[in-house]
């Protein structure tokens, strides 16, 4: 994707943009592209960091910069590192605005960080270029010279597949978790199994993102037919014969619903039944960072360049749900990407909450579909039951469970299951097997969450009656709420 990463620098040096902010974390590359870009303006360029100026104090070394650049001398280039952190100081802030307000001619300035918080002051007078990862063919390039450097050779298919699961990394990153990977496969090539897992190390530190490692295949979800359903009409929705067929790759769902009815479990088991990646976005820990914007761009750069990849984020409301001006305009940038993104990244969020969702995100446009996840009917319930009787090696149809689910009416799912293990722990603790009667007597001590939040659930079940498809159709549902 060479051409992804120099693509946007070129275009708006080119344009005559003073200012360019560009968020990368491979400062090395991004040297490279501009002062070939330099070349093709034929204006020479300049690389400064800090190191350059021993001994003085930061923010006035680049004032100092900003003024020679400003006063001195013809057409050139001048990219910065390292000031990011004084963007915000009087001094450089200052600098920056009078770079442009001098407007030089064929003078431009391009400053280089990792993650970019702009101060409202300079907002009209930078561009913030968020550049993207490299692709799985430059990680495959670097894969093979890292692999070289351990005198090892691989053959091309290995190493596309090496490329392809280090896809998310940046060059330096990639190259160290292949050295790791190489150590864990006992100094051969690693498989991309082994590489996958050395990359989960990475995400493990990556600000607001992890690589969800559980696999839940669908048969561990009881019920949510429409779901299913729907899920199954786009079963080959990420491959290249639907691209050729002219298909847009799926866009995003919310699964909004009453808490405990498998919406993370289903988030989870959406990225199996695609066979897709996924990551899950931490927006409590972005929101709550400190350059929340920045992080945020930092893991959609990060989700695209893994792309097709399911990024989840759940309970979605929690995260943009407070008035904050900061949590506003987060997700104002959040809704853009997701009515404007190209890459095929599969959005799946949930929200337990009507009150708290953001109006903004439920929208046309915004997500495929919106599935409104209910209380389980008894049919649900006794596949929920069974399900997770299998989970803990018992035969379920040793047990009653048509009896078990007309005696656990608004119970959740994940009710259901805590009756299970409550029914085992009780007959472990009498030192027999478990026994029907353990089910029913766990059931009948259980007070669903649903009898305390009736009201609750009435408000989300109205709000869903015209802006949700049910999970689940079931016309003769049993329901307890309905007048
Ligand atoms: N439909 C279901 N099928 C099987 N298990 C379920 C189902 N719904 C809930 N559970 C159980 O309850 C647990 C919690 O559900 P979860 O997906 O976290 O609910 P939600 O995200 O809707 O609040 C799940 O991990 C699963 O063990
Ligand atoms: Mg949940």
């Amino acid at each position: 994707m060479a051409d992804a990463f120099d693509g946007p620098v070129r275009e708006v040096l080119h344009a005559g943009c003073p200012v360019v902010c560009c968020e990368t974390h491979e400062e090395p590359r991004l040297v490279a592209a501009v002062a070939a870009i330099a070349r093709e303006l034929g204006v020479p360029f300049r690389a400064w960091s800090l190191l350059d100026a021993p001994g003085i104090r930061p923010a006035e070394a680049v004032a100092s910069e900003l003024r020679t650049l400003r006063e001195a001398g013809g057409p050139q280039v001048l990219l910065l590192a390292d000031v990011h952190s004084f963007l915000e100081q009087p001094t450089v802030a200052r600098a920056i605005r009078a770079f442009v307000a001098a407007a030089p001619a064929g003078r431009r300035l391009i400053l280089v960080a990792p993650l970019f918080r702009v101060p409202a002051e300079l907002e009209h007078d930078v561009v913030v270029l968020s550049l993207p990862l490299p692709d799985p063919a430059v990680l495959a390039t670097v894969a093979g010279e890292a692999l070289a450097g351990l005198k090892l050779a691989a053959e091309p298919a290995q190493l596309a597949a090496v490329g392809d699961a280090l896809r998310g990394l940046t060059l330096a990153e990639a190259r160290w978790v292949v050295r790791k990977a190489v150590r864990s496969a006992g100094g051969a090539v690693p498989p991309a199994a082994v590489v996958l897992r050395e990359k989960g190390w990475r995400f493990g530190r990556a600000e607001g993102m992890e690589i969800v490692a559980d696999d839940v295949p669908f048969d561990r979800v009881g019920g949510l037919d429409e779901l299913k359903r729907w899920l199954d009409e786009r079963k080959a929705a990420f491959s290249r014969g639907a691209r050729d067929f002219g298909l847009p790759p799926p866009r995003g769902l919310l699964l909004m619903g009453v808490q405990g009815c498998g919406k993370s479990l289903a988030a989870k088991a959406i990225a199996h039944f695609w066979g897709l990646p996924e990551v899950r976005l931490d927006l409590g820990l972005i929101v709550g960072h400190e350059y929340p914007e920045a992080v945020l761009r930092q893991a959609i750069r990060i989700a695209e360049a893994m792309a097709p990849v399911v990024l989840w984020v759940d309970e979605i409301e929690k995260g943009f749900g407070t008035d904050a001006a900061d949590a506003r305009r987060l997700l104002g940038g959040f809704v853009t990407w997701l009515q404007e993104k190209r890459e095929p990244v599969f959005v799946v969020a949930t929200a337990n909450e009507v009150e708290a969702l953001p109006p903004e995100l439920p929208r046309k446009g915004r997500f495929d579909e919106i599935f409104f996840f209910d209380l389980p009917n008894v049919r649900e319930r006794t596949e929920i039951a069974r399900i997770h009787l299998a989970a803990h090696g018992r035969d379920p149809e040793k047990f009653g469970l048509e009896a078990l689910a007309r005696k656990t009416e608004r119970f959740s799912g994940s009710e259901l299951e805590q009756v299970v293990l409550s029914a085992l722990y009780a007959a472990f603790s009498a030192g027999r097997e478990l026994a029907n009667a353990d089910l029913l007597a766990a059931a009948h001590e259980t007070v669903p969450l649903a009898t305390t939040y009736e009201d609750r659930i009435k408000a989300l079940r109205e709000w869903a009656r015209t802006r949700a498809r049910p999970a689940t159709l079931d016309r003769r549902k049993l329901d307890a709420f309905k007048k």
